[in-house]
């Protein structure tokens, strides 16, 4: 539990030696939004259009993750919390490699969102808001979980008994109801391409 009788080893190698390797600046697009806002599927999209392009990223997302790494957390406030912290430093472990990280989690909280971008360098982290009103996620409600939850079959649920804390201030802003999934990818991408991370 502590770091006590733990010393950093340096490595031979440095970030700054990985990323010349490549033709991009390695950072991490953190999707957050309610449960099927479309963080997953724009998370794709967006992955695809940068392998497209040659760019090395990889996306980590909450139901996989939970399959594995976080298979012994739950949906508890305390379990969420655990869950974000996690995977920022799994990110930042794939930041140092040179990647371009997409996380694809509901991270309903605000402080544990700004602890990851805390744990990383300016500019490192980009905060993307999917932004999809609850009735449609619950309209939508692809694997019947709202229903569930709205017959007290699962409890803690996301916007139903469970609080999401929306951005104040995401870096990028999707507003879903309006635009195809394509659109949304795009969006990011130009972010990125502005921003100078693809160069
Ligand atoms: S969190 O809040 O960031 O720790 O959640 P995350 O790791 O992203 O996991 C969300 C997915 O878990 C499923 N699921 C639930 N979501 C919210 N609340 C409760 N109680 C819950 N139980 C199971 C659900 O499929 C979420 O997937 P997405 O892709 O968001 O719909």
């Amino acid at each position: 539990m502590s770091e006590v009788n733990v010393v950093w080893h340096e490595h031979t190698v440095s970030h700054q030696e990985r990323v010349a390797l490549k033709q991009q600046q390695p950072v991490v697009l953190w999707f957050t939004g309610l449960s099927g806002s479309g963080k997953s599927t724009i998370a794709n999209a967006v992955e695809r259009l940068l392998l497209d392009k040659g760019k090395h990223s990889y996306l980590l997302d909450g139901d996989n993750v939970r399959h594995g790494l976080n298979k012994d957390l739950g949906f508890s406030d305390t379990d969420r919390v655990e869950n974000i912290r996690r995977i920022g430093e799994v990110a930042k472990l794939f930041v140092d490699s040179g990647s371009i990280v997409l996380t694809a989690f509901i991270s309903p909280f605000r402080a544990d969102r700004s602890q990851v971008r805390n744990l990383l360098a300016e500019g490192q982290f980009i905060e993307v808001f999917i932004d999809t009103s609850l009735e449609t996620c619950e309209s939508r409600d692809p694997k019947g979980l709202y229903k569930k939850a709205r017959a007290g079959e699962i409890k803690h649920f996301t916007g139903i008994d469970s609080d999401y804390e929306a951005p104040m201030a995401p870096d990028i802003h999707v507003k879903t109801d309006a635009m195809t999934v394509e659109q949304c990818a795009i969006k990011v991408l130009e972010y990125l391409d502005v921003k100078g991370y693809l160069r």
